[in-house]
């Protein structure tokens, strides 16, 4: 029993190491430079090395973090009962449609930004395809973020998605999980990673009244935990037309919180989950990892597309240290939420009160 148990296993075993040993054998591109696997993905190195150098420019700033969020505002776009294409580039494609949407207030420049690269590339790759390629590219210019896959072969849009599918910063824990719920994000810790994950290199362009680039934590440009940190400390929310549009004035100079994190941080569902990441790099890399790709998939047949992973760059290594409260701060500033379990012990900064810089805004001229 146990001999043939073990024996069919390793019959079962060697066509699929043939297969990856075929499969892992890399090729010469037509381009005489690059090498791939699969040659149906050589087109897309000229793609990545233009969005390296003339859209990102090697920084993880305002460009990365626009594209990030481009992933998600076009892939939500679903749901079991209204529709959507999900990641299908209809964010692009329908933008008189979908740039109407509230929930959707900013996107208009990230796509005056990234636009003149998908029209450049249009030619071997659709909008849908663009939009993931340019996120997955966009993770790796950013320390600390992780290298996803990414995969060829979307269709063109067929239609805009239905309005009311992207989360608003206003909306209640609640709802939230039940729209990520909808579309396959079931527990605390996948929303948890993708929000906060995604917000640890972000920050606000439209949201705050004439000020741009006004980051959500200390490190805009560093993939870390510390997102997790300046949520959690005690904040006003906004009660006023600020608070309408989702704004919390927390306690680091130079940055600002989104309502949204702020009672996901605190939310008995969600606030055991985002605490369990702070100072937890390499799981929170990971969970959000899989979380971005999860989305990238949404609408889409991963059978029916190319696996092209092999044109995303290595990851940029995590630089930053631990976590830190802002100086000046104890841990009395943390407003403790998770009834299960103490927040992590933090050092203080030393040093006099900083304030956060902003974000330098990318050129959409
Ligand atoms: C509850 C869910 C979410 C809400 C309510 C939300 C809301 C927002 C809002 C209001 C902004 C600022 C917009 C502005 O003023 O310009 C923002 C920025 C951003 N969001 Fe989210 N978000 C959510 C989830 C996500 C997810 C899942 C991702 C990516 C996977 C993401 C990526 C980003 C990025 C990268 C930025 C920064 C953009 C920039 O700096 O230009 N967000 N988000
Ligand atoms: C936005 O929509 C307009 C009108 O349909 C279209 O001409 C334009 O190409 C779209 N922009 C992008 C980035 O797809």
């Amino acid at each position: 029993m146990v001999f043939s148990a073990a024996l069919s296993a390793l019959v079962l075993a060697l066509p699929i190491l043939s297969v990856n040993a075929l499969r892992t054998r890399r090729a010469l591109c037509p381009d005489g430079i690059n090498t791939a696997v699969n040659q149906a993905c050589c087109a897309l190195f000229p793609v990545v090395k233009d969005l390296q150098e003339n859209l990102f420019e090697g920084e993880c700033g305002d460009a990365a973090h626009g594209a990030l969020r481009l992933v998600f505002h076009d892939s939500i776009g679903i749901s079991p009962t209204l529709g959507g294409g999900g990641a299908d580039g209809s964010i692009a494609t329908f933008n008189e449609t979908e740039l109407t949407f509230p929930a959707n207030l900013g996107i208009d420049d990230v796509l005056d930004t990234l636009g003149p690269f998908l029209f450049k590339h249009s030619n071997v790759m659709t909008p849908g395809d663009f939009i993931q390629l340019a996120g997955a590219v966009s993770l790796v210019q950013c320390p600390g973020a992780p290298r996803i896959p990414f995969f060829m072969g979307r269709a063109h849009p067929i239609a805009a998605s239905p309005p009311g599918l992207v989360p608003d910063p206003f909306d209640s824990v609640e709802s939230i999980m039940t729209r990520f719920g909808e579309v396959g994000f079931l527990t605390a810790e996948e929303v948890v990673a993708v929000v906060g994950g995604s917000h640890s290199v972000a920050g606000a362009d439209d949201i705050v009244p004439n000020q741009q680039g006004v980051p959500f934590d200390q490190t805009p440009s560093v993939f870390d935990t510390q997102i997790f940190v300046d949520v959690q400390l005690r904040g006003t929310l906004f009660t006023g037309e600020g608070g309408q549009q989702g704004e919390v004035e927390t306690a680091v100079a130079g940055t600002v919180r989104l309502q949204s994190d702020h009672l996901l941080a605190r939310d008995s569902a969600t606030n055991c989950a985002w605490q369990s990441f702070v100072n937890n790099q390499p799981a929170m890399a990971t969970a959000f990892g899989q979380g971005v790709l999860k989305l990238s998939l949404l609408g889409q047949n991963q059978n029916e597309l190319t696996d092209c992973s092999e044109v995303i760059p290595a990851a940029l290594p995590f630089t930053g240290g631990p976590a830190t409260l802002p100086p000046g701060l104890t841990m009395n500033d943390i407003e403790q939420a998770c009834a299960t379990a103490a927040f992590p012990s933090l050092a203080t900064q030393p040093g006099p009160p900083t304030t956060v810089p902003a974000i330098p805004q990318a050129d959409d001229s």
